[in-house]
């Protein structure tokens, strides 16, 4: 039997945590949406057309070590207000939501056209500050050296582009439950969600 999790929200607002520890708690399968888009978006840099690479893409051969890159990032923003580009990434992210054993997918728009028929949406947002906050530990971390300023431009470019294009702009669903991570642990988001799935299971 399938059950699908549509997971939207901007970027860095802990979706992609979020999904991960949700499809590992209820043994579901996880795609992370935004790969797909990266995936072009380096096609792109390497110097593809947007809609061939869209067209050509093997979904099921993605390295997503080497799209994790903000250039990469930015390009996958810039090909996805493409509509050819969008139409084709659909058919493989419907049959992965149909899949038997569950699964949750993350992105911009699965709860609004991907996957409108989801069992559970959920909505994953925080402030752009604590979301470039974020950003720039996990960077530091890495011992990547940047400055959080020009990460919280990027942040807030970043959606601006993503919630007004034309095409499937990034937006909650009206039946999405809204998760605010401005002022939760990782951990607290994830028991929130673990109760919105069971009662809806149950
Ligand atoms: O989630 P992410 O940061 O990996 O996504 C990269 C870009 O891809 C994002 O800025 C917009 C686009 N994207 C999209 O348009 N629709 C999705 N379902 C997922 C990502």
């Amino acid at each position: 039997m399938s059950f699908t999790i549509a997971i939207d929200g901007p970027a860095a607002a802990g979706k992609g945590t979020l999904a991960q520890a949700l499809s590992a708690h209820f043994g579901f399968a996880y795609l992370d949406t935004g790969l797909l888009y990266r995936a072009v978006g380096a096609g792109v840099i390497a110097g593809g057309d947007p809609v061939a690479v869209a067209q050509a893409l093997d979904p099921s051969d993605l390295n997503a070590d080497t799209l994790r890159t903000q250039a990469v990032a930015e390009a996958a923003s810039r090909v996805a207000v493409i509509p050819d580009v969008r139409a084709a990434l659909v058919a493989f992210q419907r049959s992965f939501a149909r899949r038997d054993g569950g699964a949750v997918l993350d992105g911009r728009d699965i709860g609004t056209v991907i996957c409108p028929d989801a069992d559970v949406k959920l909505f994953v947002t925080a402030s752009a500050e604590i979301r470039a906050d974020r950003r720039f530990a996990e960077l530091t971390a890495k011992g990547v050296q940047t400055d959080l300023a020009a990460i919280l431009d990027e942040v807030r470019a970043r959606d601006d582009r993503d919630q007004n294009r034309a095409e499937a702009p990034l937006i909650a669903a009206a039946d999405a439950t809204l998760i605010d991570t401005t002022s939760m642990t990782a951990a607290e988001a994830l028991a929130q969600a673990i109760t919105i799935v069971t009662a809806k299971r149950a």
